[in-house]
């Protein structure tokens, strides 16, 4: 794909974007590469089964996802991609990249976050073409504190399940449920979801998961309140970009203006600028706190779990300590 997609923040004012924002000087701001890889059917529920999972037991003991696996995640996604492991159907991706390395940075001002993704696109075979519109996709998600179970470990790995659509255990009539719509279930089964906004999750047998053990809708609205949510934000290439929360379910909107991209002969960047000033489903972004983010590239035309994923990482405004630093400009 050799076409520049560019979507301009230029006289949008999106609610979740800084319209007036000049961009940062990214030669000032501290580089850093995260090496995202393919995860196969590999879900929450499955990095708790000790059987299964060599870190299960130091996760339950706080470990993070990182402090095992940073420094081997292109190891991993090797693996996982050659059918080896957690990868049950290894035709329908033969020749995709394992992983792909991704250098972030991040800044801030009076007003604005800043998050800039540079990346190569890998080429090879992607896997199933599911998405006709949209060639890439960028995703980033954010949890605030760590209040959100597995966040702070994990990252994104929070809301990934065995049950949802492309995974093992999905369950094919996820759609005809009465709230299906509530939860925005598309027709191949249910997206993203948070364990707190389940009454139980099945980690031990099959069907893993517990994607219909709902809570009620005022408990949503509670933890919504409490900010027990993943804020994500999703750069498209052929479509505006959205953003909302994963909870109950993922919930997106379109949000112009908060991203923008570019494919320079199959060097992508995407920078997202979002206000610092949170609101519902939204969270304030302020020195002092910690973030929990990950990331994830739908490549080439994949959805659902043929995407690139991070392990969790921690994001702070100016904390040299934090892996993703987000320098004031
Ligand atoms: C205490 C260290 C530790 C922690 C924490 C940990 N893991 Fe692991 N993980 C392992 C070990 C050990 C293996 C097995 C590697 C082997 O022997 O092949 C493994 C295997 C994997 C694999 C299969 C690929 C492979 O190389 O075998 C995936 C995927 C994975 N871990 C993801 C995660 C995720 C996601 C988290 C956090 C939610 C996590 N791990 C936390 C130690 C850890």
């Amino acid at each position: 794909m050799k076409t520049t997609i560019a979507m301009l923040v230029a006289g949008v004012l999106g609610t979740a974007a800084g319209a007036a924002a000049a961009a940062p000087d990214w030669n000032k701001v501290p580089r850093k590469t995260f090496t995202l890889f393919y995860p196969g059917t590999g879900s929450m529920e499955w990095t708790l089964i000790g059987t299964e999972h060599g870190g299960a037991r130091a996760m339950r003991k706080g470990e993070t996802c990182a402090s095992c696996h940073n420094d081997e995640a292109a190891d991993m996604g090797k693996k996982i991609v050659s059918g080896q492991k957690i990868e049950p159907d290894a035709a329908s991706v033969k020749g995709k990249a394992g992983s792909i390395p991704v250098t972030v940075q991040a800044a801030y001002d009076a007003s604005n976050v800043y998050l800039r993704f540079q990346w190569k696109q890998p080429g090879g075979a992607p896997g199933p073409k599911n998405d006709p519109k949209n060639a890439v996709k960028l995703a980033v998600m954010l949890e605030d504190g760590g209040k959100v179970e597995h966040a702070r470990i994990g990252g994104c790995w929070a809301s990934c399940h065995h049950d949802l659509r492309s995974m093992p255990d999905a369950d094919p009539n996820a759609s005809k449920h009465a709230r299906a719509k509530a939860l925005e279930i598309l027709p191949n089964g249910p997206t993203k979801y948070l364990a707190e906004s389940r009454t139980a999750i099945e980690g031990r047998n099959k069907p893993l998961g517990g994607w219909d053990k709902l809570k009620s809708e005022a408990d949503f609205a509670a933890l919504l309140k409490e900010g027990k949510f993943l804020e994500m934000w999703q750069f498209r290439s052929a479509e505006p970009p959205r953003s909302g929360y994963v909870l109950d379910a993922r919930h997106l909107k379109a949000a112009p203006g908060l991203a923008e991209g570019r494919n320079e002969s199959g060097n992508w960047t995407v920078t997202f600028t979002r206000k610092l000033a949170g609101g519902s489903g939204a969270h304030t972004i302020a020195a002092g706190k910690s973030y929990y983010v990950g990331f994830a590239i739908h490549d080439e035309h994949v959805e659902a779990r043929y995407h690139h994923v991070s392990l969790g990482y921690r994001l702070a405004l100016d904390d040299a300590k934090a892996d993703i630093n987000a320098v004031k400009q």
